[in-house]
């Protein structure tokens, strides 16, 4: 890495890092940024291939985003929930309209694990279930509070979470590359966990049964479920009378080419509840939602709700969160990245041909979209036991990072998931470096065509 400030150095002694052993953390100061890109103290200029957390879904600084928050700030920073505010109100009124949750109601949280762990707790009063147990699945991600731990099938954090405690149970994961269901098309994959799950409601009895909370499409593990298994999903969820809460957190606003995945799959496909943050402000303010059907919001007319978080609604991100739903509307960003996410699919496909380390191309809904590494393309043997990153994946990305493009993995996962607003230029671009890369770096798996 390049010359470092003396933020940096004050940082690296003072912050405790997510995700990070500390001793190893070095990234650059970042000071700026606009659109695809962000700039380091340094002078450098990176593009981003993953929107951060794959959450900066309008890119860096929208000026319309930035200028909402601006005059939001001059009129009113902050009034508790029990009062009355305009941008909260006008949000709320926006996401019903997008998700066609017609006389429903939006609670607002500060992130996704705040929203999901409310999205259980409101599922749970609406049912009259207070300890009904909850249904999520392996290999996803819910978030990392205590609670959104044991939702979560997450293994590197299931050591320190107690699911019995928080009455989760864990289904096996739509993962058609790796079929925890035996042979069979991706098809029969998808159609086989929702199953599944009706087996593990019927094993634990309906009435024992709060609610399904599941993942739509993208997801930090790297599942994106074939297109049979959501909507087989829903049909199992509504013949148990049990509530489907949908994790919108990372595949909400246009990042899996709908403004919420689970559209994709038209009304067969609704919810009855939905978590949403990230894509919400585009990040640029913390704020977290979670909306209820009309249905489920009904219970609450008459009975006390008993939550709240003090900055619940909070102005600012409200404002925030109006401007960016008007930034992707008028922006027709919803539908630049379901074209732009066909073309990085294609591409990615065309790469897969050349490079054998890549096992399985997924995603492409929209701007989001996994390459999973392997060893061996016909044994399918991972490259790296999950969740370890495979040293020479490490190296990639370090060049990625000399040659201007920031790209992320997991394990050994390639996710790819730039702001809507990247350029074709400039993601073929991304995606060319790539390809040379992966040339470098895995040599002796290059394809013959
Ligand atoms: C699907 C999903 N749900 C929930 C979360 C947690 O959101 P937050 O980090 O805002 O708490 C994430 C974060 O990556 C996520 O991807």
């Amino acid at each position: 890495m390049s010359a470092r400030t003396s933020a940096h150095l004050t940082e690296k002694e003072t912050v405790l890092h997510s995700w990070t052993v500390q001793d190893r953390w070095d990234a650059p100061t970042v000071v700026g940024g606009e659109g695809a890109y962000f700039f380091t103290a340094d002078g450098r200029r990176f593009l981003d291939m993953s929107s951060q957390s794959e959450c900066c879904n309008l890119g860096h600084q929208h000026p319309a985003v930035v200028n909402a928050i601006k005059a939001q700030a001059d009129r009113l920073c902050y009034i508790a929930n029990a009062w009355g505010s305009e941008p909260r109100a006008r949000l709320a009124e926006l996401l019903l309209e997008k998700s066609g949750f017609t006389g429903g109601r939006v609670f607002f949280t500060l992130g996704g694990a705040d929203a999901n762990e409310h999205a259980v707790k409101f599922a749970r009063q609406a049912q009259g279930r207070a300890r009904g147990l909850v249904i999520a699945r392996d290999r996803s991600y819910h978030g990392a509070s205590y609670a959104t731990m044991a939702y979560s099938g997450d293994t590197r954090t299931r050591a320190a979470s107690d699911p019995t405690a928080q009455r989760v149970i864990h289904a096996l994961p739509p993962y058609a590359y790796r079929s925890p269901f035996g042979p069979g098309t991706d098809a029969e994959c998808g159609l086989r966990a929702a199953e599944h799950v009706e087996q593990l409601i019927a094993r634990e009895g309906a009435h024992e049964v709060a609610a399904v909370l599941m993942e739509v499409d993208s997801g930090t593990n790297g599942i994106v479920p074939p297109d049979s298994y959501w909507p087989a999903l829903r049909e199992v969820t509504r013949r148990a009378g049990t509530l489907l809460i949908a994790d919108e957190v990372m595949s909400g606003f246009g990042r899996c080419g709908e403004w919420f995945a689970w559209q994709r799959h038209g009304e067969a496909g609704r919810p009855d509840v939905m978590t949403l943050a990230k894509g919400l402000t585009g990040a640029h303010l913390p704020l977290g939602a979670v909306v209820l059907s009309a249905e489920v919001a009904q219970r609450f007319e008459h009975e006390m709700l008993h939550t709240g978080l003090t900055y619940c609604g909070h102005p600012l991100s409200c404002a925030a969160g109006v401007a960016a739903v008007e930034a992707y509307a008028s922006g027709d960003l919803i539908a630049q990245s379901r074209r732009l996410g066909g073309v990085m699919l294609d591409l990615l496909r065309e790469m897969q041909e050349r490079h054998d380390v890549i096992g399985d191309v997924r995603g492409g809904h929209g701007l989001f979209a996994v390459l999973e590494l392997v060893a061996d393309r016909g044994t399918r043997a991972p490259l790296s036991e999950w969740p370890g990153t495979p040293p020479a994946l490490g190296a990639l990305v370090r060049d990625g990072l000399q040659a201007g493009v920031s790209f992320a993995t997991r394990g050994n996962l390639l996710l790819l998931a730039p702001p809507l607003v990247i350029t074709e230029p400039d993601l073929v671009g991304s995606l060319a470096l790539l390809d040379r890369l992966l040339a470098k770096h895995f040599p002796a798996a290059r394809g013959a065509s």
